[in-house]
Order: structure tokens, then C-alpha cells, then sequence
């Protein structure tokens, strides 16, 4: 079944052109990963799918019934909540939770009612209660509680305050909140940024094991590897759509490419050569030689000429600057410690730092990593 089709779609900011003649289909099952550089038009593709945008040229179908049901994470997803992490985790289920309610405050009116009421206030208690099972009313708390463990949130962090959470671990709970709620299309927007490694493998296995449609835009090659099974690339403008996962479409693409390339060098020769033939004949000025000139023109002109293939695989180099050189002591680090009135994150950390030295920091998800870069920048602020 087809859950979207893009027919010659295009898609502007005022005068800026995003995407054009866009031709593809999405079906169900479809796992997709979509990939391309900084600002090609990945997440708006998206958002249009979503409808959030109208395309502006062409049209797109989409087949309501599942995907106004997506469950969507949308790029750098922080959350942004009063409640802490039990309750915004179990806030997917405010239907059961709501029903859960009315059958207990319908539980109390039965002990308080009169003889006369209470065979129609069984009945309608018992229809409550058949519509709750089938919902799963009786299992959805231990199920989410076992995701909220698998998503390394153990008991003592659930009554946290989802604000004081780090990034990874607000992404971790957006993404469980998604895939609790078991929806038949997935659309994650990079959704492994901020992830540890404990988290990066648990929402493979995840993903997995997902039998609906996934879209994801990524950056992470094994990732995409592990996840998906076609390649949606979107490069200046368009979209082009394989049947391979990441690895094998890079093999595709520069096959492609290189024949792409030897397509357009051979036309490029090709008008020199005839630019050369031209150029001499005018310069003989002769009838025959300007008839033949002419000719040669009008074949020019019906020439369908082709685009340079883009070098947009090619990263540019970056150098930074450097106006004066640092003594050999970056840091000096001694019996540094940090805490939180409710947690301590790290005590007496010592270490040194030397010029030229690349230091990589490593450690799950919320155990510091920024807070010591932030207090290291302030210490320095103060020196
Ligand atoms: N609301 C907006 N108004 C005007 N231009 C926008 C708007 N949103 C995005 N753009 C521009 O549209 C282009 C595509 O942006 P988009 O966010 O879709 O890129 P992307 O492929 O998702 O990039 P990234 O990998 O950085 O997330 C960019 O040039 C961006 O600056
Ligand atoms: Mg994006």
C-alpha cells in the first residue's frame, strides 16, 4: 500500500527554492533512511510529509489512515515539561489513565448508592472495565515501567524533574514516550544525536524489531546500516531514492557518479570541438564556410547540455586559525569536584591537559560531560 506519493512536488521559502520534481512513492513496510548534507532540505521534506508544509509546486498524496498516526521525533526533540519523568513517560496513556479514574470514582459512587441504583451503576462499571482490559488497562503500567528500566531510567530518577534532565536523556525519553505508543509509521529526525553508547544500541534492537514503516534522516552510517534497507538522498533540489541500505548505496552512487562524469566531459569535448570548427570557418568568411558555420550553430543549439555532476560528497577542509600560540600547559586540573544539591556528578578529578594533546570524553548519557567542559570554560573565564 502506498502511504505517500510526491507528483513533481517542489517546495519554496519565498524565493528560495528547497526541492523541485520530486517523483517517488513510500510504502508500507518502506524502511528509509534519508541522508544529505547540512541544510539540504532533509527535515523539510518532512515536515511536508507531516503536513506541517504545503508543497508549493506539484502535488502529494498521502494515505491518511496511518500517517496521521505517525510517531514523530523531530530534530534536537528537547522535551520541554513540568512533570517528572514517571509521569511525562506514562502522559502517552492519558486515555487509560483517564478511564482508570472514572472506574475508580464510579467504584466509590456504587459503595454509597441505593439498592435502586446500583444494578445499572454494575452494569455500566463492568462495560468500563471490559473497554479498559482491551485497551490493555491492566498491563500498560508494567510495560512502561520495564521501558522506562531498558532506557537506563531506574526507579530512583522517575520522580526527577524532566527539566533537570541532560539532552541525551530527554532525547531517550522522547523516543520511548514514541515507541511505547507502538504507532505504524516512524519518522525519526536524527534521533541518535545525544545518545551513549548503552542508548545507541538499545534503540537498534528497537528499530530493529519495529514492524511498521520507518523514515529516518541520519548522519550515522552503521546506524542507517543496522536500521534501514533504502537510501533516500536529497542533493541540491532533488531526490533520489535507492534500494540499497547506506553501504551499498555509496557503491551505487559513485558508480553513478563517475559515469555521470564521463558523460559530461564527453559532451564538453565535444562542444569545443565544435566551437573550434565554427570559429575557423568564420575566420574563412567564405558562403560556404558561414553556411557551414551556421549548421554547426543550429547543432549546438539543439544540444540538451548537461550539469556538471556536484562535488557535494567533497568535505572542505577547516582550519582554524591560531593568532598566538598557548604555553605548553592547557590545563591543570587538581582535585576538581562538582554536585547538584540532589547529586554529586564527579569529585576530585585531577588531570593535565598539554598543548597539541586531543582529548576525547567518553561516559553514559547525564553523568557530567558538559557540566565539566561548562565549569572548565568558567574556571577560565575567572583566570
Ligand atoms: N522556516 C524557514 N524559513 C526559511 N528558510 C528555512 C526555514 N527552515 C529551513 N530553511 C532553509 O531551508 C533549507 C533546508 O533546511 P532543512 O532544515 O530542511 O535542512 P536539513 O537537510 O534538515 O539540514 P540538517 O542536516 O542541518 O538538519 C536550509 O537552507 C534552511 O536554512
Ligand atoms: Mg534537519
Amino acid at each position: 500500500m502506498i502511504l505517500y506519493s510526491c507528483q513533481d512536488m517542489g517546495f519554496r521559502f519565498g524565493a528560495d527554492t528547497i526541492l523541485e520534481h520530486i517523483n517517488l512513492s513510500i510504502n508500507e513496510k518502506d524502511r528509509i533512511g534519508i541522508i544529505g548534507d547540512n541544510g539540504a532540505g532533509k527535515t523539510t521534506f518532512i515536515k511536508i510529509l507531516l503536513g506541517e508544509y504545503a508543497p508549493t509546486e506539484g502535488s502529494l498524496f498521502r494515505y491518511g489512515k496511518i500517517t496521521s498516526d505517525a510517531g514523530y521525533l523531530p530534530q534536537n526533540a528537547g522535551l520541554d515539561s513540568d512533570l517528572d519523568v514517571y509521569g511525562e513517560f506514562l502522559s502517552s496513556y492519558s486515555d487509560l489513565i483517564r478511564q482508570e479514574t472514572a472506574i475508580a470514582e464510579l467504584e466509590e459512587e456504587l459503595k454509597h448508592c441505593t439498592e435502586q441504583q446500583a444494578p445499572a451503576l454494575s452494569e455500566k462499571l463492568n462495560a468500563m472495565y471490559d473497554h479498559f482490559v482491551k485497551q490493555d488497562g491492566l498491563t500498560y503500567k508494567s510495560r512502561a515501567e520495564s521501558i522506562l528500566r531498558g532506557l537506563g531510567f531506574d526507579k530512583a530518577m522517575w520522580s526527577l524533574p524532566v527539566g533537570v534532565l541532560s539532552g541525551g536523556q530527554k532525547t531517550r525519553l522522547a523516543l520511548g514516550k514514541i515507541i511505547l505508543r507502538q504507532p505504524k509509521l516512524l519518522i525519526l529526525d536524527e534521533p541518535t544525536n545525544h545518545l551513549d553508547a548503552e542508548s545507541l544500541s538499545w534503540l537498534e534492537e528497537e528499530i530493529k524489531t519495529y514492524p511498521g514503516t520507518l523514515l529516518i534522516i541520519s548522519h550515522d552510517r552503521c546506524f542507517l546500516d543496522a536500521a534501514t534497507d533504502k537510501t533516500l538522498l536529497i542533493e541540491n533540489g532533488s531526490a533520489y531514492l535507492y534500494h540499497a541500505p547506506y553501504s551499498k548505496y555509496t557503491e551505487l552512487r559513485n558508480h553513478d557518479k563517475a559515469y555521470l562524469e564521463r558523460c559530461y566531459k564527453q559532451q564538453q569535448r565535444q562542444i569545443a570541438k565544435i566551437e573550434a570548427f565554427i570559429e575557423k570557418q568564420r575566420q574563412w568568411n567564405r558562403e560556404r564556410n558561414i553556411i557551414a558555420a551556421e549548421s554547426r550553430l543550429k547543432q549546438l543549439e539543439k544540444m540538451t547540455i548537461l550539469e556538471k555532476p556536484s562535488d557535494a560528497d567533497q568535505t572542505p577542509p577547516i582550519h582554524f586559525e591560531i593568532e598566538t600560540l598557548g604555553g605548553k600547559e592547557v590545563l591543570d586540573v587538581c582535585g576538581l569536584s562538582y554536585a547538584y544539591p540532589e547529586r554529586e556528578l564527579f569529585r576530585a578529578l585531577s588531570f593535565q591537559v598539554r598543548r597539541g594533546e586531543k582529548v576525547f570524553l567518553e561516559g553514559p548519557s547525564g553523568c557530567g560531560k558538559s557540566t565539566l567542559l561548562k565549569t572548565l570554560n568558567r574556571m577560565n573565564d575567572l583566570v
